[in-house]
């Protein structure tokens, strides 16, 4: 896919140019708890500045109402940039004027005023058509930042030309928010790997009981569909991690019993973990693969009780010697708490970009760029 580049944007010497980052970290009581995203966009404001341009950096943070909220103030991430990036401007957080996600020309003009040139950076956020997305490369030359060009070679590369065994590892809880990448995904991968909340309405469609597991019941007959057309390619749990009545997910000082199952959880227990056999039946088949992709985790692994799985996949995804790509958000929040992060080679910094990039082959943020005036 050709998006123009940085290089495209020369001469920048004296020139003002608007970098759209998507800086919205995990921030807890006040202190960012993972700057990756950050990081990630330091390579593109480096090469700016290195090339005579002011940086003026924008991003949300968070998911304010349109209007100021202190509770999503970017005071944190304000104080982390001048220490990565000094120099770099940041304006007030995007979502605290209603006119970012409503797409309001008007909004789009105030970003642009006084501004040269325009660059996409926020892989994160490419999926929404949002004034600061998809408004300044109407008007201005753009083009996209290094992190984003990485993001979509590595996820479109995967997606056209993946080395085999390509195996993908799903979790997530609801099947109705992937049933358009499990789709596009079985189109191109050989093996596909389902744990995570989602895996309980595909045992249902197996005739399982799942006790009182999430569970979606509109979705019972798509996934039986899924599970009789595709055979052997799709693997579901055949041993589950289960918690009795009377507990609490992520407070095990409420107590209930934790127990190995098979594929039938009784009345009042709840699925919260891939079992041990799943997570290495799930493990071999990792190994093998030449090229992985990981969007979603095994089971809540915030809760120590219910990360075995999600740690044992992890892992098996660090160790492979194929190619290996997990999506943003979740599971690249697990592989970071186990350790296992640096030796994952792309750990994408979009959890539903990368989902959508990998379903559409295309984002709002891509074509924007494509459409802009030094691109056309
Ligand atoms: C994310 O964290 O998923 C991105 O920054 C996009 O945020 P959003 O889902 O609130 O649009
Ligand atoms: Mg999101």
């Amino acid at each position: 896919m050709h998006v123009p580049v940085l290089e495209d944007l020369l001469p920048l010497d004296g020139k003002r140019v608007l970098l759209r980052a998507d800086f919205n970290v995990p921030i807890k009581d006040g202190v960012i708890v993972d700057d990756l995203r950050i990081r990630a966009a330091l390579p593109t404001m480096t090469w700016l500045q290195e090339h005579g341009a002011t940086v003026v950096a924008c991003t949300h943070l968070g998911r304010p109402k349109g209007a100021p909220d202190p509770k999503y103030s970017l005071d944190p991430v304000r104080a982390r940039l001048a220490e990565v990036a000094p120099g770099v401007e940041l304006l007030e957080n995007l979502r605290f004027d209603p006119g970012e996600t409503a797409n309001d020309p008007a909004f789009v003009a105030k970003l642009v005023e006084g501004i040269d040139a325009y660059v996409l950076d926020a892989f994160g956020a490419a999926h929404r058509a949002h004034a600061s997305i998809v408004g300044p490369p109407q008007t201005l030359p753009s083009a996209a930042g290094r992190l984003l060009a990485r993001e979509v070679e590595v996820l479109t590369g995967m997606r056209e030309h993946p080395k085999r065994p390509f195996v993908s590892i799903l979790g997530g809880s609801k099947v109705s928010d992937k049933l358009g990448v499990i789709t596009a995904l079985l189109d191109v991968c050989d093996t596909l790997l389902i744990g995570g909340g989602m895996c309980f309405t595909f045992l249902a469609s197996q005739g399982h009981s799942i006790g009182n597991s999430l569970f979606e019941a509109d979705q019972v007959e798509t996934c039986g569909k899924l599970l009789a057309e595709h055979g052997e390619r799709i693997r579901i749990p055949h041993d589950i991690t289960g918690l009795g009545p009377g507990g609490e997910i992520g407070n095990p000082a409420a107590g209930g019993e934790v127990r190995q199952f098979g594929t039938n959880l009784p009345e009042g227990w709840m699925g919260l973990d891939i079992g041990p056999g799943t997570a290495a039946e799930f493990s071999d088949v990792v190994g093998e693969a030449r090229t992985v992709f990981w969007n979603g985790p095994m089971g809540v692994f915030e809760d120590p009780r219910f990360e075995a799985g999600t740690r044992t996949v992890a892992q098996a995804v660090a160790e492979c010697r194929g190619f290996t790509v997990v999506g943003g958000g979740d599971s690249a929040a697990a592989a970071k708490q186990f350790g296992l992060d640096r030796e994952i080679d792309h750990v994408s910094t979009g959890g539903g970009a990368s989902l959508e990039l990998l379903e559409q082959g295309d984002l709002p943020g891509l074509e924007a760029l494509r459409n802009a005036p030094n691109a056309r």
